[in-house]
């Protein structure tokens, strides 16, 4: 049977890079796109097929680059754009694809088009931001929320301006709306109050943005990352959220933010319109290489996410899929969040996978050193993209910031809730020497290192035939060479036991079981009905042996990917 290839961001893995932290080439402590270009041979060995770089656009840096002053340039402590077209020529020379973040929800408040909003009521940029009056009470036009937790958490101290003669009422603390003592109206910012909302109702905004789009696509990017894609539109009148009783939360505690059900300041139904624009305009590009819509989404269930892909397929073609961000790390748990991702995908629709990223916790320390080598097989070896965040491959772990080094504005804002978004954000550990080859010896990287750098890094693991980055890299190969992994149906399969999570990946004659145990313990699988296999990789890197699948032993926290008899 001759099968159509997949386009590459289906068969691929992807891979995150988050400048600042992945390789400072010019010695100020911080990661830089040279940086990058000079480990492409390293993604190369890797054997990813894409990296999505997080945003490396001219900002103040009061989110880390997801407030952008400039939508078609590279800041200058990245690089330049000539940087940015060599990444993107040694990247493709190499067959790997290159993707970037997109920040189309808001600017950063110094972006010239929010600084002209800001001139008066009547100037032609004001209707590109979400600008309201206040109530009556001089109080924020509804109480909506900011999801970094909003600076007006210190009431009082934000209207005391000189222009301001009489101080309206205090803004409820993490409010999302922004005084403006000149213009005498509130800006809403969903996230941080250096990062007005755009007002994507405004058609100018969303041709303006999607000028952006084709800037990038014309110089050869392959797709984008939509940052929190479902926020770009919200309510027209503005409406109050209803509080959130029950308490329920997508994946992580957000305190406050979490008391109310955030039903009219994202997720509204026209966002759709607005992804289907997107989608059509990236189509027209699939006549050189397929680009790919991927987006972030805050979403209460699976259902709201399935309907991402669009009603015709004509939105994002990954929504994230976060739900093994929140997830426990049991063998129950996560079948049931794998079948539940399959039973719900729209038909046609590709899955995908996310185990972290620069705003979740470090796999290695969320579930454990021997639970992350299970994880990254199972990670590797689901139906769908697989997303992996830098450094994930060697195990690294989140690193302790000393409270007088903390840079995350989320953790500033909202200390003390676990929040804080920079021990996932540490420099990559290339090898043992000082600074772990990130930056200069003798420079200061811009967060810490992690104490242990000098075991867990590139080229002492490269070395090391057991370790977490071979093991990654085998698993990846194997991805790569079966197409049972890397397009394969996946079925679960009844094990005998219920720490194990085991199913079956098959594709025409080739059919492979992945048997992972979740356990301390060592556990026994029996899949009776599948016979003779072979073990071709287990997370210990130490088995290949011929087995039979009625009784096969796991030891504690092994993971297994067998190929049936019949495929042999
Ligand atoms: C997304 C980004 C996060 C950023 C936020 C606001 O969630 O992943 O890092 O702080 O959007 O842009």
């Amino acid at each position: 049977m001759v099968s159509q290839a997949l386009p590459w961001w289906q068969s691929g893995v992807i891979y995150q890079v988050y400048p600042r932290s992945f390789k400072d080439s010019d010695g100020d402590g911080i990661g830089d796109l040279q940086g990058i270009i000079d480990k492409l041979d390293y993604l190369s060995w890797l054997g990813v097929d894409a990296m999505w770089i997080s945003p490396f656009y001219p900002s103040p840096m009061a989110d880390f680059g997801y407030d952008i002053m400039d939508y078609c340039d590279v800041d200058p402590l990245f690089g330049d754009i000539h940087t940015f077209d060599t990444l993107v020529e040694e990247a493709h020379r190499r067959t790997i694809k290159v993707i970037i973040d997109f920040v189309p929800n808001h600017t950063s408040n110094q972006h010239p088009w929010f600084q002209q909003s800001c001139q008066s009521r009547s100037d032609p940029r004001r209707d590109w931001y979400m600008w309201a009056d206040a109530k009556a009470d001089g109080s924020p036009p509804n109480n909506w929320l900011s999801m970094l937790g909003g600076s007006s958490a210190k009431p009082g101290t934000l209207w005391k301006t000189e222009v301001e003669q009489v101080p309206p009422p205090l803004v409820p603390a993490g409010s999302s709306w922004k005084w403006d003592a000149a213009t005498r109206q509130y800006y809403l910012h969903s996230f941080l109050e250096q990062q007005p909302d755009l007002n994507w109702r405004n058609p100018a905004v969303q041709s303006t943005m999607f000028e952006v789009l084709r800037f990038w696509l014309d110089r050869g990017v392959d797709g984008f990352r939509i940052d929190v894609a479902n926020f770009i539109l919200k309510d027209r009148l503005l409406r109050d959220n209803p509080p959130n009783l029950s308490r329920t939360v997508i994946h992580k505690s957000r305190g406050d933010y979490d008391s109310q059900l955030h039903i009219y300041d994202r997720g509204h139904p026209d966002v759709h319109g607005a992804l289907r624009d997107l989608r059509n305009l990236l189509d027209g590009y699939d006549g050189q290489t397929p680009r790919v819509a991927i987006g972030e989404l805050a979403v209460f269930t699976l259902q709201e996410w399935a309907g991402y892909y669009g009603a015709n397929l004509d939105e994002l073609h990954i929504p994230f899929n976060f739900s093994f961000l929140g997830a426990r790390w049991n063998a129950k748990a996560i079948r049931r969040i794998v079948d539940a991702t399959e039973a719900i995908l729209p038909v046609g629709a590709w899955p995908n996978y996310v185990l972290s990223n620069h705003d979740e916790q470090r796999v290695a320390s969320r579930f454990g050193k021997r639970s992350a080598r299970t994880a990254m097989m199972l990670l590797l070896t689901l139906r769908g993209t697989p997303f992996l965040y830098y450094g994930d491959e060697l195990g690294m772990r989140n690193v302790v910031i000393p409270p007088e080094r903390i840079q995350d504005p989320q953790e500033k804002n909202v200390p003390g809730l676990g929040l804080g978004r920079d021990p996932s954000r540490t420099p990559m550990q290339w090898e043992g020497s000082p600074n772990a080859g990130f930056c200069p010896p003798g420079v200061e990287p811009w967060l810490p290192l992690a104490d242990d750098y000098q075991q867990i890094n590139v080229e002492v693991e490269r070395g090391d035939p057991f370790s977490m980055l071979t093991l990654t890299h085998e698993l990846l190969a194997l991805r790569r060479s079966r197409c049972a992994l890397h397009r394969g149906s996946y079925a679960a399969l009844e094990s005998g036991s219920q720490d194990c999570f085991v199913y079956l990946r098959k594709f025409d004659d080739e059919r492979l079981v992945v048997a992972l145990n979740f356990s301390d313990e060592p556990q026994m699988v029996r899949i009776a009905e599948h016979g003779e296999g072979r073990i071709l990789l287990s997370t210990s890197l130490n088995r290949k042996e011929h087995i039979n699948v009625g009784a096969l032993m796991l030891d504690g926290h092994e993971g297994c990917i067998i190929e049936l008899n019949s495929s042999i």
